[in-house]
């Protein structure tokens, strides 16, 4: 008809800036394999439900084969009077199965419980994908850590010197916040894995149609349990987006860290030429770009998690036209995701460790100066006594510009007859280090079997 879907009650076509305003196809034909998908699934149980015959199921099929080849070939295209994704391939399968049987496909279903599940269908594939992209950074920071399985440097909290820590365990905690990031993502799934195919526009249909065999068909669990949930319901979409946009967070921490470890200053790291850029004005430069986009693509992406939410806020049952409003924000983050993890990966699968200079700087800052007072405690020193000590020599050293290790027999026992000689034996990164050997601490044993789990975790992905 003249007007698409729904041309029937209506003596004129839309206004144009209605349509213009309506016009969907620009973003939501992403969605067209899926459409069709769904399409041939529903032809089956508009089929077992005796609404088609089987010449009229087979006629179908061959027709949506077709659209689908030329919709991926490119020969099938919306055009501006399709309204959105759904109305276009309509059209497309009357043009190829002529307007009678191509007319009989749209009993028992609607755009509303059509998008719905599209949507989840294209989602469900972005996660996989974001999911095995993810996966790519955690197993380079992992990679680096096996590389540098010795290597020390100075762990920070407030970004201040605070203890030594093995270059490994500080990637590995990259790694661990990733993978669960991955997990996050599988576990939305099962939420996600539901099919309200057969919901209709929100009450169910009349037809006999089997919701359960299209869930199959489309790969899903199961369908909906209820069709005005089926229809309404994004929570999936805020959840997923939330996922994506705790993902880009944690990527942009990494970032931040890079970005950090590369300055004159810190000169923790040097990026590799390929994964840099440089400045049109100063040639000196090599700047951290990758690193930057993902900080800044991090608000991006909380962006469309709160503008998702405020979209959903308050919004009545059932379906609403401002759901449409539901996918581009999460078009979005997956496209700017599938850019950034490559990058992200190539930059930190390349990235050269100074690890001579981290060596340097791990004692910097008095580092070792709990492990002073952890020796104390096990001298029987009570914590209270043994941190005032600790910090006692701290002012000792920094006062004559030397570090812990420096101080003479006889400064030591200044600040506290119980500092015998001894206390040297802890006044070492490496013994340092090597004493936090509880479960998940820092000494080199616990980060080594730290690190064969991860890989384990990441081979099972
Ligand atoms: N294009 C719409 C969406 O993305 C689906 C169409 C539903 N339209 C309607 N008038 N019920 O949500």
């Amino acid at each position: 008809t003249e007007h698409g879907l729904w041309g029937g009650r209506f003596q004129s076509g839309p206004a144009e800036a209605m349509a213009a305003l309506s016009l969907s196809t620009h973003f939501d034909w992403r969605l067209a394999r899926y459409d069709i998908a769904g399409s041939r699934a529903h032809a089956r149980v508009l089929h077992r439900a005796d609404l088609l015959t089987d010449a009229e199921l087979s006629g179908m099929l061959a027709a949506l084969d077709v659209l689908e080849a030329d919709v991926v070939s490119g020969a099938f295209t919306p055009v501006v009077a399709d309204e959105d994704v759904h109305t276009a391939l309509e059209r497309g399968l009357i043009e190829r199965a002529g307007t009678e049987l191509g007319g009989k496909l749209r009993a028992g279903r609607s755009r509303n419980d059509q998008v719905a599940t599209l949507f989840r269908m294209w989602l469900r594939d972005a996660a996989r994908q974001v999911a095995g992209g993810v996966l790519d950074v955690a197993a380079a920071l992992t990679d680096q850590a096996r590389r540098h399985a010795d290597a020390v440097m100075p762990g920070r909290t407030h970004l201040q010197h605070a203890q030594p820590v093995l270059l490994a365990h500080h990637l590995l905690a990259h790694t661990q916040s990733l993978l669960r990031d991955v997990e996050r993502l599988r576990d939305w799934d099962k939420r996600a894995a539901v099919s309200p195919y057969g919901s209709g526009a929100l009450a169910g249909s009349s037809l006999g149609l089997d919701p359960a065999a299209v869930a199959e068909e489309l790969g899903f669990d199961g369908p909906v349990e209820n069709s005005i949930d089926g229809t309404a319901s994004r929570d999936f979409a805020a959840e997923i987006a939330f996922a994506l946009a705790m993902l880009s967070v944690n990527l942009s921490r990494v970032a931040e860290e890079v970005i950090i470890w590369t300055t004159a200053e810190f000169g923790y790291a040097t990026l590799d030429d390929a994964w840099a850029t440089g400045s049109s004005i100063m040639p000196q430069k090599k700047n951290p770009d990758v690193a930057e986009l993902t900080r800044g693509k991090s608000g991006r992406l909380i962006g469309n998690l709160t503008g998702l939410l405020a979209t959903l806020k308050a919004q009545p049952l059932a379906y609403n036209r401002d759901l449409q409003e539901d996918k581009e924000p999460l078009f979005d983050s997956v496209e700017q995701l599938s850019l950034l993890l490559p990058a992200i990966a190539g930059m930190v699968g390349t990235l050269t460790f100074h690890t001579d200079r981290l060596a340097a700087l791990a004692p910097a800052g008095f580092t070792l100066a709990t492990d002073i007072a952890e020796w104390l405690v096990r001298q029987g020193v009570p914590f209270r006594v043994a941190h005032e000590a600790a910090g006692g020599c701290v002012r000792a050293a920094e006062a004559r510009g030397v570090g812990l290790e420096d101080l003479t027999d006889e400064e030591f026992a200044a600040v506290d007859p119980a500092l015998i000689p001894a206390v040297r034996e802890v006044l070492t990164v490496e013994g340092s280090i090597a004493s936090r050997d509880g479960y998940g601490g820092t000494a080199p044993p616990r980060v080594a079997e730290q690190r064969s789990r991860v890989e384990r975790r990441i081979e099972e992905h």
